[in-house]
This record gives structure tokens, sequence and C-alpha cells, in this order.
């Protein structure tokens, strides 16, 4: 099936017992048993339900549908894209552990990697992130996670899935994708090698800005394993939010592609302004990985950076001058939103951390929406004018 078919259709028959055509919301905590020999198939995961925070019904479409969009054996859904990245890192990580991570990672990633894990003696190490070298020359005999964005929040930077891939089994590790900026529309890490595709179904996968939630996707058994962690971190995705996500999905191939258009001619707007001193799109040639754009990902995605030629307050004037788009943190949904990392979405690193990825102080982040183009394209125009 084509991605707009698999949206709307994947993992939702229509419910046999009541004649539902949407997927009922199984708001429950707890389910009853009329046979006590039925418990011991549901506490093990085998048939039925037990606890919603082990398993729920509506949940489980949810996981059904992603497993789909990504090509995995199974997934979990979490509370949030930070609850899914912990539990499944926390799942394969155990005494003397070491973690290999690129160095440009969203903020509360960077934070797990940077404080958390060290803090309770595990060993991490963020290299350098377009050249797989670092990752080749980072691995240890411990290594049990290599982990990686692409592409990357903010800037736009890509990792070679498919090597990054090989030196992670390499060296007896998995390779964990955060596939959150692309969505499984522009991008099937599973596909290119990886173990376990993340995201923060906050934004591409709802795509209406309107909850928290994440999921992981990956085979059988490390889904098992993550649903395993699951049940003790206790992260996991509430019936509710779960069915918005699924109403959100329906639409998610319609949507994504209309944002990879509007980013593309956004990002040709602004490569020509007098005011912008750099644009990161990876769907423009002059993005340095272009052709490992081509070659990894379906779709260049919804995403884009660039720098506003002065300073911080340059960048706040032109973000507080838009009309249409907005001044918000997040990213993925139908509303274009702009936010400054240096000021919002990356204040857990220093500046000497957020200069060495390439983060001045008037990069400007732009997740793109659904708006008609010329709308945006006047939008930024006359945002750059007020600079
Ligand atoms: C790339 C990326 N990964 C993970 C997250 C965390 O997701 P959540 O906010 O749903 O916990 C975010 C949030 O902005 C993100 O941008």
């Amino acid at each position: 099936m084509g991605d707009s078919t698999r949206a709307v259709h994947e993992a939702e028959p229509f419910d046999e017992a009541t004649g539902s055509l949407i997927t009922p919301i199984f708001e429950t905590s707890t389910f009853a048993f009329s046979r006590a020999e039925d418990v011991p198939k549901a506490i093990s995961g085998e048939k039925g339900y037990t606890y919603s925070r082990w398993d729920n019904p509506t949940v489980r479409r949810l996981e059904a549908k992603m497993t789909a969009f990504e090509g995995g054996g199974d997934a979990a859904a979490f509370s949030s894209g930070m609850a899914a990245i912990t539990t499944s890192v926390f799942a394969f990580i155990g005494k003397g552990a070491h973690v290999l991570a690129i160095r440009d990672l969203y903020g509360g990633t960077f934070s797990l990697f940077r404080h958390l894990l060290p803090g309770i003696g595990l060993a991490t190490d963020l290299v350098e992130t377009t050249d797989t070298g670092a990752l080749e020359e980072g691995v240890r005999e411990n290594t049990k996670i290599v982990y990686i964005e692409s592409p990357t929040n903010p800037t736009l930077k890509l990792v070679d899935v498919a090597r990054a891939a090989k030196i992670a089994h390499m060296a007896g590790a998995l390779l964990l994708v955060d596939n959150t900026f692309a969505s499984p529309i522009n991008q099937n890490p599973l596909g290119l090698g990886a173990d376990v595709v993340l995201h923060s179904a906050t934004k591409f996968l709802n795509g209406h800005a309107d909850l928290i939630a994440g999921i992981a996707v990956s085979d059988e058994p490390k889904a098992h394993a993550i649903k395993m962690a699951r049940r003790e971190f206790g992260g996991t995705l509430d019936p509710l939010p779960a069915w918005l996500v699924l109403r959100g999905m329906k639409t998610m191939a319609l949507r994504v592609r209309q944002q990879n258009a509007n980013a593309q001619a956004l990002a040709e707007f602004l490569s020509s302004h007098k005011k912008v001193a750099a644009v990161h799109y990876p769907g423009l040639k002059s993005h340095p990985q272009h052709a490992l754009a081509r070659r990894q990902m379906k779709g260049f995605g919804g995403m884009l950076s660039f720098e506003v030629r002065g300073k911080m307050r340059d960048a706040m004037r032109f973000t507080e001058s838009l009309k249409v788009a907005s001044l918000a943190a997040s990213l993925g949904g139908v509303e274009t939103l702009v936010s400054q990392p240096a000021n919002m979405t990356h204040t857990q690193m220093t500046e000497k951390e957020r200069l060495l990825t390439g983060m001045p102080d008037s990069l400007v982040r732009v997740s793109v929406g659904i708006e008609d183009v010329d709308d945006l394209v006047a939008d930024f125009r006359a945002g750059l004018a007020a600079v």
C-alpha cells in the first residue's frame, strides 16, 4: 500500500463488536476476566490485556500502525518522545556500558547523555556528527548503543544511517535513530540497518500541536525488551492521546508532502535574501550533504534553519515581526513555527557547545506548516524587512 492509503487504513479495521468505523477509545485503567485461567496469558502479553500501563487496545493500534510505517516488527508508545528515548536507552544498557552519540542532539537527549547517564556512572561520548569516521573511532569494547539523529535539530546535518549501522553492529552495539525531524514519510531508518527508530509523536505523526507523545519501533524482540522496561519506568501513552495521534496520522502523508514542498520553496527564497547569512535545508543543492539526503531520504522534510545576518536581537526582531508564523517551540504541526535555539530549545547547552555545533545566537529554526506558500514567503519577506 502507498503511504496515504496506509495512513488512513493501516491497523484500523472497523470494530467487529459494534460496527464502529473509527477505532474506539478504550479509556480504562484495568481489564476484567471471566476465566481466571486466562490471566497468565494476559500477564505475559501473549493474549488479552491486564493493565493500561502495560498494554491497551487503542494504544496497540497506534503501535501497529507505526510498526507498518517504519517497517518494524513491533512498537511501544510512550507519554512523550523523551520517555520513548530514555526508556529505550535504559532497556539496552547495563552496568559498565558505554553510549556513543553524535554531538548535534535535541536538547533533552543531549542532557540525558551529557549529564544524566554520566551522573549515574555510565560512560558517554558525543562526537562530530557528519563524519562517520568519528563514530568508527569512538566505539569501544563496551559500547552498547550508538545514538544518532538525522536530520539533526536544529542545523539539519545528516548522518549516513547505513554506515552508522555497520559501525554499531561491527562493535556489537545497537543503532538507535531519532527520526522525528524526517517523519516516516521521508525516511525509514530500519530499512537502512538501524535497530530502533524513535519519534517524538508530538510532532509530524500527530501533526496538530495538541498533545505530547512518543514511540519506539524495532524488531519484535527489541520492542519486547523496550515494553518490559516501559512497564517499570511507567511512561506509557494514555489511550486518549493515542487515539488523537491515530486521528492525526490519517493525514500525515498529505501534510508532510505539503510541508516538504513549502520548506523547499521557503529555503530557496531565504537563500537569495541579502539579510540571510546561511540556510540549512537538505533539499538545497548547496547543502553539503545533499547527495546523501537524496540517497537515504524519500523527501527532504518540513524543517529548516537559517542565520539572520546580525546578532541575537536581529533574529528576535525577525521572529516577533511575523504575522502568519508563530514564535513557539515544538515542530511538525500544520502551523508554521519559528524559534531561536539559543534562547529556547537548546538552553541545556553552553554557548561554547552551541557554537561547536554551528548554532549561533542569530540562528532561527523553522517548522514549516501547510499554509499557502505565497503567504509564508510574504510573511518571511516582511519579517526580514523589519530587521
Ligand atoms: C528531535 C526531537 N527528539 C525528541 C524530542 C522530545 O520529544 P517530546 O517533547 O515529545 O518529549 C524532541 C522535542 O522537541 C525533538 O525535537
